[in-house]
């Protein structure tokens, strides 16, 4: 099965990602992660995305296609993943389709996050993250047990450095610029289901179980 996850940053995909990939036991590919490992790791698409991602820009699509690309060949993706942060725009949807078609593949569904403004706002500004295994957590919504360490792995949590104010506002902009082509795109295919993601994280995650087991 391949699911689509897409919304504005906030609107929980990350946190939905980890945990249908879980449930459904698939690949979970996160285009943000895979960005930052390589700005971590100081790779030359790491150099060439860090300015952009700094300012709440989008990458663009030539590099982040191709390192998609890579990235969906690997062994573990074979029996399906969600995809959390690609496509952000039509041409990315496009690159996505045709990568599919070359193994004879679809995408199953997207589901579209929806999230208001406040809520996006409050959730970024307090994410917490795992420096070691990606964990998100909130400093009120998800708090972590013991205090800056990660549940899961106890690794350090930090702030990720474009969760502040003025660079979260620049991602929403970036964000409603394309969104209604792509959410049309995924509309005119009749793959497109939309969710409250204001809700309750456990309430949204049980939808999107419910819609897969229908696909
Ligand atoms: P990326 O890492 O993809 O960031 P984003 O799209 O801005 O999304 P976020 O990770 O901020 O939010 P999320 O929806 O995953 O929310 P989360 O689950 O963490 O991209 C970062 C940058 O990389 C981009 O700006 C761009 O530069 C570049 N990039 C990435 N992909 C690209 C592409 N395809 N093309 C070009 N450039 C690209 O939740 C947020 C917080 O809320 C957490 O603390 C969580 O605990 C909490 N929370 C989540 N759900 C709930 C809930 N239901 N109730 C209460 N709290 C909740």
């Amino acid at each position: 099965m391949k699911i689509i996850l897409l919304g504005p940053p906030g609107a929980g995909k990350g946190t939905q990602a980890v945990n249908l990939a879980q449930k459904l036991k698939l690949a979970h590919i996160s285009t943000g992660d895979l960005l930052r490992q390589n700005v971590s790791g100081g790779t030359d698409l790491g150099k060439q995305a860090k300015s952009y991602m700094e300012k709440g820009a989008l990458v663009p699509d030539d590099l982040v296609t191709q390192m998609l690309q890579r990235r969906i060949q690997a062994q573990d993706v074979k029996k399906g993943f969600i995809l959390d942060g690609y496509p952000r725009n039509i041409a990315q949807a496009k690159a996505l389709d045709a990568m599919l078609k070359q193994e004879n593949a679809a995408i199953d569904f997207a589901v579209y996050l929806e999230a208001s403004e406040p809520v996006i706002i409050q959730r970024l500004t307090g994410r917490l993250v795992c420096k070691n295994c990606g964990a998100n957590f909130h400093r009120k919504n998800m708090p972590p047990r013991v205090e800056m360490m990660c549940d899961k792995c106890g690794g350090t949590l930090y702030q990720r450095t474009d969760d502040n104010e003025a660079t979260i506002k620049t991602r929403l902009e970036v964000y409603r610029k394309e969104v209604s082509a792509l959410l049309q795109y995924y509309e005119a295919k009749r793959q497109l289901h939309r969710l409250n993601a204001d809700e309750d994280a456990d309430a949204v995650l049980n939808e999107i179980i419910r819609l897969a087991a229908k696909a």
